[in-house]
């Protein structure tokens, strides 16, 4: 769950403030684990204290070496006002927010004529409503210290995948968002850029959309012939955080092993095979 820690300074992100949603599991987790290795204070939100205290002990350690904090704190994105209070006890506690992660993310699959005006807004809801409120309520102290936004969007976005129209409406929306936000806050310092995981190893996402045999299949067709770790991603967190992109901002980054280039027939097929539970 870290990075090599020889390819970036061991203390880049000392004194820096990084706050992650969705940061007690899976991918956002493999992310706040590279900036706590690189010296980071981090604050992490989820639903749940439980996994965000359990995610919390691993990241004190892999700050430990410059006495960093990290602050596990409970609020669900989309109630404005509880994310609004997290990111300010997060400031209290932790420093101003030099990078704000928007990482939380509801997923199921579900075919079009199936689902429900709830089940399309849940996701919505989430995924694109939850990285507005994280952005709006961080902005002060980003315009303060220059800081980022990396969203962490999806493939969906723009390669249509069947069963996944909700979640393909709520990235499409988050990337626009993050370009809005490129356009409109870079007179302040602060960039905005989003992240495109392919298919990640291990992850709850990965989980509910697939099964090993669907996996193996899925991995023949990867131009670099492997699903992606958490690392990856949280490598390419912290390089858009860095110095090294400080002329970047309103980009979609992809880290998918060239998993968009084969687009989704292959998964549009597979789908219709998976156990009805999974759909
Ligand atoms: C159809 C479903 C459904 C399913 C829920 N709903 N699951 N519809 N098929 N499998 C519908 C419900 O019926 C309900 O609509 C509405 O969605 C809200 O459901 P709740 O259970 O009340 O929602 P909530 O408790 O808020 O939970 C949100 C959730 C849940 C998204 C449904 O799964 C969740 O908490 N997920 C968080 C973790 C997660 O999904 N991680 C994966 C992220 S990965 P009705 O009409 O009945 O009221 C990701 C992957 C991208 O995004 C790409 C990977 C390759
Ligand atoms: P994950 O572990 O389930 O991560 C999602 C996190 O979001 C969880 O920690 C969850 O914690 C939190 N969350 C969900 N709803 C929330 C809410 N309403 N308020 C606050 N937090 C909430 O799944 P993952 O697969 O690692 O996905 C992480 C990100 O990567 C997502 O943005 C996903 O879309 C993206 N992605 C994943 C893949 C992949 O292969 N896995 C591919 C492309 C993109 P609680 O449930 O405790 O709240």
């Amino acid at each position: 769950m870290i990075s090599d820690p020889s390819l970036f300074p061991k203390d880049l992100f000392r004194g820096k403030t990084v706050f992650v949603t969705g940061g007690g599991s899976g991918i956002n987790l493999g992310v706040a684990s590279n900036f706590a290795a690189l010296g980071a204070n981090v604050g992490i939100c989820g639903r749940t204290q439980d996994k965000l205290g359990h995610a919390a002990i691993g990241l004190r350690e892999l700050n430990a070496h410059v006495e960093g904090k990290v602050l596990p704190v409970a609020a669900d994105v989309r109630d404005p006002a509880a994310l609004a209070s997290a990111i300010a006890r997060t400031q209290s506690e932790l420093g101003p927010i030099d990078v704000v992660v928007a990482g939380a993310a509801g997923n199921f699959l579900c075919p079009a004529e199936e689902l429900s005006p709830n089940g399309f807004k849940t996701v919505i809801d989430i995924d694109l409503l939850g990285s507005f409120h994280a952005s709006r309520a961080a902005f002060e102290q980003l315009r303060e210290r220059h800081g980022c936004i990396i969203f962490i969007s999806a493939p969906q976005a723009f390669v249509p995948q069947a069963y996944q129209l909700h979640v393909g409406a709520a990235k499409a929306g988050v990337d626009m968002l993050m370009r809005n936000l490129a356009v409109e806050w870079g007179k302040f310092g602060i960039r905005a850029n989003s992240i495109v995981p392919g298919p990640i190893e291990g992850t709850e996402g990965l989980k509910r959309l697939s099964t090993p045999e669907a996996d193996a299949k899925a991995k023949q067709v990867v131009p670099l012939r492997r699903y992606g770790s958490v690392d990856d991603i949280g490598q390419a967190a912290v390089f858009l955080a860095s110095p090294l992109a400080a002329y970047i901002t309103g980009t979609v980054l992809l880290v998918d092993g060239g998993s968009a280039l084969v687009g989704s027939a292959l998964w549009n097929q597979t789908v219709e095979t998976l156990p009805r539970a999974k759909r």
